[in-house]
């Protein structure tokens, strides 16, 4: 069988991510090492994994175990909710460093903006961020779960334009605004639970495409993501389901399956996870 070519997007700072990519979060750590290795075995190569997902050591682990090159895997992780004060933030940066056992990262991205903690001082945090880029060890900075009025106070108070902005979508929630903005603005959109983790799948507009095309509706909504132009990194751990996310690039949608499955958009009501002006946890 003939792998498939995974794209690549060039980021606003000159890098190169792969636009498919394999997501860990709610993998428990003692599952975590044997997914990415499957993984890298179907032949995923970026990993998207955070502090709060409680998992980057065993990605780290599996990356070792694959025998590959460090340079041949991207990695993402994501700074605490814990640690946004600078200090902390440079801590908590090289526990994950220490973690992975890596010398970089490929991407280091602000989790959640938090504007109603720390004072609402996401910019200290963002500057801190420039600090891991500038030594190199964050190849790529980027940010997550950030709104047009966060990413505007970056773009006034700061140097450095968010590499990326990974934020929910899916077709129903396509949060649109703020990819626009992205889009407009140079950053690179991540859309995380790009099949608002299968609640998507049963929608009838979705699988008459997916019977139509001979695809799964997974497929299909990964499709849409892939076409539209974002970075998508599905989270499974059924081998099964890891080797049908990864087959994307072997068929197309047309502009009136593009439109019907935006058409499911649901505006807020779509939303499945917190909304970023509000969310506030921090892990203890
Ligand atoms: N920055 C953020 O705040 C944030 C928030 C959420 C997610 N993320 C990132 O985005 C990644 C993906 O999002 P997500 O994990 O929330 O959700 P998702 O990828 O949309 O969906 C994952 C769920 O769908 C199931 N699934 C996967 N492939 C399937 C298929 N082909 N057919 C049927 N079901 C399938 C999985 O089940 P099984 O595992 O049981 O197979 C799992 O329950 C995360 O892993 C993380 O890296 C980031």
């Amino acid at each position: 069988m003939e792998v498939s070519t995974v794209p690549s997007i060039t980021l606003n700072d000159g890098n190169t991510i792969p636009q498919l990519g394999f997501g860990v979060f709610q993998i428990e750590p003692k599952d975590t090492a044997e997914a990415v290795e499957e993984a890298l075995e179907i032949s995923y190569r970026h990993i998207d994994t955070a502090e709060m997902y409680g998992n980057e050591k065993e990605v780290g682990e599996a990356i070792r175990a694959s025998g590959l090159n460090r340079d041949e895997v991207f990695v993402t992780s994501k700074l605490s909710n814990a640690f946004h004060e600078p200090d902390d933030a440079r801590k908590a940066f090289e526990a994950t460093l220490s973690d992975l056992g890596f010398d970089c990262v490929d991407l280091f991205l602000i989790h959640w903006p938090l504007p109603t903690l720390y004072g609402g001082d996401f910019v200290s945090t963002w500057k801190t961020m420039e600090e891991f880029k500038a030594d190199g060890q964050a190849r790529s900075i980027g940010v997550s779960n950030f709104q047009i009025e966060h990413l505007e106070r970056l773009a006034s108070e700061t140097e450095t334009v968010p590499a990326v902005n990974q934020i929910e979508v899916h077709p129903y929630f396509t949060n649109e605004a703020v990819r626009s903005y992205g889009r407009e603005h140079g950053i690179a959109t991540e859309a995380w639970s790009p099949i608002a983790q299968g609640a998507v799948l049963d929608d009838p507009t979705i699988t008459v495409i997916a019977d139509r095309v001979g695809k799964t509706p997974a497929q299909v909504v990964l499709r849409w993501h892939i076409q539209r132009g974002d970075i998508v990194f599905p989270k499974s751990v059924t081998p099964s389901r890891m080797k049908e996310n990864f087959e994307l690039f072997d068929f197309e949608l047309d502009s009136d399956d593009m439109d019907e499955i935006s058409a499911l958009d649901r505006g807020e009501d779509g939303r499945m996870g917190p909304h970023p002006d509000k969310f506030d946890m921090v892990p203890s």
